[in-house]
């Protein structure tokens, strides 16, 4: 017999999932037999990590992430064909509405970091061109900080743009080699990882959501080659897929004509979308 609360319908969807959990709660109990003050330790971290959600602050994303659920659960949700470009990770610092540059642009606005050249083609999974595809590009500063991290420090939408791509699907922009950085590890959950011994880092990215009528988007990353924390970045974001070239090219002729400084980084990436 199933009694309701009168006015809340009977989810047959949360009594299976509250079973599952419940059941799964109980063998770690059993297995880990806790204290009563080890169960008190447990309520107040999740108490905490409550506190410390804002409206620009989601401790539990966070949680979730250095967990590996984010990724399991993007995994489950976004199985793509294996020619399109794999996803990974949004992260919580995606901006809406970052300027829309033409190709070739600097969104590096407060000068710091080495230079990188990034170009390539946007195309479905035979290969053929997307043109006018939309390209949405963030990343940290060469202190490691996003520009929403650093309001007033850095200027607003440091390092951050919107490009669509050409006639021939091709994009190109300029920025900064990004670096790793720390997600933010002055809450509970930076708390955890200290007490179990885990760094807080990232490897260096850039984020892209890319996407065209028509297709699939997908939210992706670019990862340096050369990164220490491309074997264990705290959020599991790494696909070995993802990892590009990054080619160090001293030619100042040739950094004169894209409007770039010698030596500079240069990327070349191809994103390859699903039919929708
Ligand atoms: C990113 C940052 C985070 O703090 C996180 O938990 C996941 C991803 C990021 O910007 O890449
Ligand atoms: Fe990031």
């Amino acid at each position: 017999v199933v009694n309701s609360r009168m006015g809340d319908a009977v989810s047959p969807r949360l009594r299976e999932v509250m079973s599952v959990l419940v059941r799964h709660l109980h063998a770690a109990v059993k297995e880990i037999e806790p204290t009563h003050e080890e169960w008190l330790t447990a309520i107040r971290f999740l108490t905490e990590t409550g506190q410390m959600c804002s409206d620009w602050r989601q401790e539990y994303i966070l949680l979730s992430d250095v967990l590996g659920v984010s990724m399991l659960v993007d995994a489950i949700n976004h199985r793509r064909p294996s020619a399109a470009t794999p996803n990974t990770i949004l992260g919580p610092f995606y901006v809406e509405n970052a300027p829309h540059y033409e190709n070739g642009a600097n969104i590096c606005l407060d000068g710091k970091g080495e230079p990188m050249v990034i170009s390539g083609i946007v195309t479905d999974v035979h290969g053929k061109p997307i043109p006018g595809a939309t390209l949405d590009v963030w990343q940290t500063n060469n202190d490691g900080f996003y520009d929403v991290q650093q309001k007033g420090i850095q200027p607003d939408y440091n390092l951050r743009g919107v490009f669509s791509a050409g006639a021939d699907g091709g994009y190109w922009f300029k920025s900064v080699k990004p670096r790793h950085y720390p997600i933010p590890d002055d809450g509970p959950v930076g708390k955890l990882l200290g007490q179990l011994g885990r760094h807080p880092n990232r490897a260096a990215h850039l984020h892209f959501i890319v996407s065209a009528p028509g297709y699939e988007p997908v939210i992706t990353h670019i990862f340096t080659p050369d990164c220490p924390y491309l074997r264990e970045d705290t959020v599991f974001g790494v696909k070995q897929e993802l990892v590009a070239d990054f080619d160090s090219i001293n030619d100042a002729a040739r950094a004169g004509e894209l409007g770039t400084t010698a030596p500079f980084w240069n990327v070349q990436w191809n994103f390859v979308l699903a039919d929708k």
